[in-house]
């Protein structure tokens, strides 16, 4: 008994360790952001040098084209440094992490299969056309609750119960700078990383929490990952992205109301958001007056997307610069240039529902819970099903976790994730639109309305490129009680 007591605490602790790695190395990416489109515009730089002198007379605009993109990413970084400033981590991240180094091996070992990616996959990528690839390994389930959530959910402990340590990253304000994003250094034990707002008025972080272990130099794709969550804010959280929200969540806050027209106050009807992004969705289902639960498994999206509702204090609060990041197809420089606003609203007025929550963790690991079975009135699935390594698992979850009688609207493409992770023995199983349906309508669902809706992306609207999807709309009804007696039985 003591013994196999022992071995869960060491499973535990193994798991806490895996996954405080890799928050680590997801705030590393996010803390290499300036250093990494540093060196893309010393890159750049270095090309125009090599231009026999009668181009470069003809380009002379460029050097201030480098100094403009070098503002940009200082105010892209301003931007990150608060996010990480008020981000509270649910872990220990002091944790002596290489105590565990030997037995994470056998962890992994153990596990039947990592799902968890402590980066987010997005192969749904904008007009630059970048695709993410897997690469952390996140193996437990945390359920970050949001601060929109009652304070007792969301407090968070140790497995022991306690309080754990806040990530403290203070901004000294007001200081002068060139306005140029100083580097993380290596060398200093307490590091500082300047950065300047919108106003051009520069601030230097100091951050005393940020030690030997949070400045890995993780690789561009973790860098990357930050960039596309840049793109991911413009979709769901400033003004240019309300053409995209139009065309993909419209439709689905247009068919919840006309599911669910009589919404009472006193026992709304509850929806959950797998895949939830920044979160803007499942808010705006919270304003229609749904208990509604966001779900994500990336510590990129929940750390944001955390900052953005709990932490707005105005709409317009910060400026960005998402498109800089990108010198094809752009129309001119000012539309590369441009900055973009964001919030578009603020969140803590936008009329939520109360109960609104995030929960940060693998949706099959979560949702597999005996407890969650039968609860929901509605799921909605937005550009998430193709993340499945097993489509017909997210599937057969959706069926188990909706009351009878509940209903799926779905609206997305089906490009799969694992799709293209040739050599990584990921597994992925990839099925037709026709394929998806008579596997769901096998588990007893019934089709009620289907659709097509064009749509993009996190798509830089004044790009020369832009990817369409012609994404699967739906909405099915989970059938009787007997039914899925009958389904499971056999
Ligand atoms: C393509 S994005 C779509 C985000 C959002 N629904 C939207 O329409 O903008 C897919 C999201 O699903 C998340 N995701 C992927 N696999 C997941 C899983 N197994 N559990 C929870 N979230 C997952 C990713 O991190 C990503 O944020």
């Amino acid at each position: 008994m003591e013994l196999l007591e022992h071995g869960d605490r060491r499973r535990r602790k193994c798991e806490e360790a895996l996954e405080v790695k890799s928050l680590r190395r997801i705030i590393s990416a996010y803390l290499n952001y300036p250093d990494a489109s540093e060196d893309d515009i010393r890159h750049n730089e270095s090309s125009f040098r090599k231009l026999p002198p009668a181009h470069k007379s003809l380009l002379s605009h460029l050097p201030l084209k480098y100094e403009s993109l070098r503002r940009c990413i200082s105010v892209n970084t301003y931007f990150i440094l608060n996010m990480l400033q008020a981000f509270e981590p649910p872990l220990d991240m002091n944790m002596d992490v290489d105590l565990y180094d030997h037995q994470l091996l056998e962890c992994c070992q153990d596990e039947h299969h990592h799902r968890h990616d402590g980066g987010f996959l997005d192969s749904h990528h904008g007009s630059t056309g970048e695709t993410m690839s897997r690469s952390i390994i996140d193996p437990v389930v945390s359920n970050i609750e949001n601060d929109l959530m009652p304070k007792s959910a969301r407090e968070t402990t140790n497995p022991e119960g306690e309080q754990l340590p806040v990530l403290n990253c203070k901004p000294e304000r007001g200081e002068v700078g060139s306005g140029a994003t100083e580097p993380i250094s290596s060398q200093e034990s307490e590091r500082q990383v300047r950065a300047v707002d919108s106003n051009g008025n520069a601030s230097s972080f100091s951050c005393d929490w940020l030690n030997s272990s949070l400045q890995l130099n993780v690789p561009l794709v973790d860098v990357d990952k930050v960039r596309c969550i840049i793109r991911n804010i413009v979709r769901d959280w400033a003004l240019e992205g309300q053409v995209e929200r139009d065309q993909c969540y419209q439709p689905i806050l247009e068919e919840l109301e006309r599911l669910f027209p009589k919404r009472s106050k006193e026992s709304p009807p509850c929806c959950l958001v797998p895949g939830a992004g920044l979160g803007r969705l499942a808010l705006d289902i919270s304003r229609l007056g749904f208990v509604c639960q966001g779900n994500e498994f990336s510590y990129y999206m929940m750390i944001c997307s955390s900052f953005i509702l709990n932490h707005s204090q105005s709409v317009g609060e910060w400026t960005i610069y998402p498109w800089i990041h990108s010198n094809c197809n752009t129309v001119s420089d000012e539309d590369q240039l441009r900055p973009v606003s964001i919030p578009d609203i603020l969140p803590a007025s936008a009329g939520i529902t109360e109960g609104f929550s995030m929960c940060g963790g693998d949706f099959v690991e979560v949702y597999s819970d005996p407890g969650q079975e039968g609860i929901w009135d509605a799921v909605v699935t937005c550009f998430f099903i193709d993340t499945a390594h097993n489509i017909v698992e997210y599937i057969e979850i959706i069926w188990k976790i909706l009351k009878d009688g509940g209903v799926w609207i779905n609206l997305g493409p089906l490009l799969y994730h694992f799709a293209d992770t040739y050599g990584q023995n990921e597994m992925s199983i990839e099925l037709s639109l026709e394929d998806v349906k008579k596997v769901a309508l096998h588990y007893g669902f019934t089709l009620e309305r289907e659709s097509t809706i064009s749509t993009t992306y996190t798509t830089n609207i004044r790009s020369m490129m832009q990817n369409r999807y012609f994404a699967s709309f739906w909405t099915m009804t989970k059938k009787t009680a007997n039914k899925s007696t009958e389904m499971h039985d056999a």
